[in-house]
């Protein structure tokens, strides 16, 4: 079967995950170009790619490196964009890729706003290609490990769970980058580190959205314009109360970054740096020990950004080829960012937002909230 032909558009610091996952699926794919609007980073994207693929013995070329992606899509024949840009460019960037009726792996957010969302996923599914969001932690063994209990029925009745994502982030990491925690381009804490946790919560409580209610507030980084603590309230349809706790404020260092799941009849918490360690594994049916499982299932990890790439790059290929949806779909990446939306939405006008599909709001509506 012939290879599917990738392109990475934007070769930031995460850029570096994607290259490993292509060259841990070389069988399946291959790099094909490189693009970022600042040219020397695409250059060392294209020899790291190369040189990495010489380390494991792939066989490879050098791709070709672009500064402007348009002229990328014009002159390439690729099967699937890869977006890592600033978030804010998220939406542009894929609606072009999508609208050429290319597949298209962006990373998360998907977008800023849900009509950007919405748009993406109306696009995809007009021109028939597929579109993907990079929530990498859902292919964690221990994430998959809770989600197949929940699936098994082991937990009865899930009443609760809690996404607590209590992390520090000090003013070098915002002066690195200039659109990091502002509105347009990055958001605050909650859609930048705490979306994965947050979209972990609501997979695992698996039920539509009641009502959401949020507070948001700038404690101590003056120098962004977006929340650096935020707590929302999640009322699920299924009756289910989700709590998130985020922020960027731990003194001295990051604390914790945990998902626990509470049933009737089992209790779990997911922890490690990356969601990559089970703390707590307790059910009344005795399967199995709390080691058992942690032997089996526990992962060491090479970054804060953990192993999920590899195997979301096999899920996003099968779906390509076998014309399925991929795990984390656009209808799926727009689950976290609109609670996010919402939360902020309930800050701003002081109660809870009931759920409202065609609620159609930015992360730039509340600019100037704090
Ligand atoms: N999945 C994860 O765990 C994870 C982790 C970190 C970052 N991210 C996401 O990845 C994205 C990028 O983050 P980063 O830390 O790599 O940022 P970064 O600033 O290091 O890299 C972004 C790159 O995109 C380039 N770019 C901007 N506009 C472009 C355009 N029109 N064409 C080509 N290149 C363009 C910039 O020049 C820059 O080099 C963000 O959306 C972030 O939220 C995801």
């Amino acid at each position: 079967m012939n290879k599917l032909k990738f392109a990475v558009i934007g070769c930031g610091r995460i850029s570096g995950n994607h290259i490993k996952a292509i060259l841990d699926n070389f069988e399946d794919v291959e790099l094909i170009s490189v693009c970022d609007i600042l040219k020397d980073r695409a250059e060392f994207k294209a020899d790291e790619y190369l040189i990495k693929a010489q380390e494991k013995n792939i066989p490879a070329i050098r791709p070709n490196v672009y500064s402007d992606y348009r002229e990328m899509l014009q002159k390439e024949d690729i099967n699937v964009y890869v977006i890592c840009t600033e978030s804010g460019y998220h939406a542009e960037v894929s609606l072009y890729c999508l609208n050429l009726k290319k597949h298209v792996l962006v990373e998360k957010p998907m977008a800023m706003s849900l009509l950007d969302a919405d748009r993406m996923i109306q696009t995809a599914q007009k021109n028939n290609v597929k579109l993907a969001v990079c929530y990498q932690n859902r292919f964690n063994p221990p994430i998959q490990k809770l989600r197949q209990a929940i699936d098994e029925g082991r937990f009865g009745q899930i009443f609760a769970g809690t996404a607590r994502i209590l992390w520090n982030r000090n003013k070098e990491y915002y002066y690195k980058a200039k659109w990091r925690g502002t509105w347009k381009l990055d958001g605050g804490c909650l859609i930048n580190q705490c979306t994965h946790n947050i979209d972990l919560l609501q997979w695992m409580i698996g039920s539509k959205i009641d009502s959401i209610y949020g507070q948001t507030e700038n404690y101590l980084h003056p120098y962004i314009q977006t929340e650096d603590y935020g707590s929302i309230i999640i009322k699920f349809k299924n009756g289910a109360i989700g709590n998130i706790e985020g922020t960027v404020c731990v003194y001295p260092k990051n604390l914790e970054e945990t998902l626990t799941i509470l049933g009737e009849k089992g209790t779990v918490v997911i922890g490690g740096v990356a969601l990559n360690k089970i703390l707590v594994w307790d059910f009344e049916d005795r399967q199995e020990t709390l080691e058992k499982v942690q032997k089996e299932y526990d992962s060491e990890i090479e970054n804060v950004y953990g192993n999920g790439n590899t195997p979301l790059y096999k899920d996003f290929i099968d779906s390509i080829r076998n014309n399925s949806a991929p795990l984390i779909d656009g209808k799926e990446g727009k689950k976290s960012l609109s609670i996010i939306l919402m939360a902020y939405n309930s800050q701003k006008y002081s109660r809870a937002i009931s759920y409202n599909k065609d609620l159609n709001i930015s992360s730039e509506d509340f600019e100037g909230m704090l």
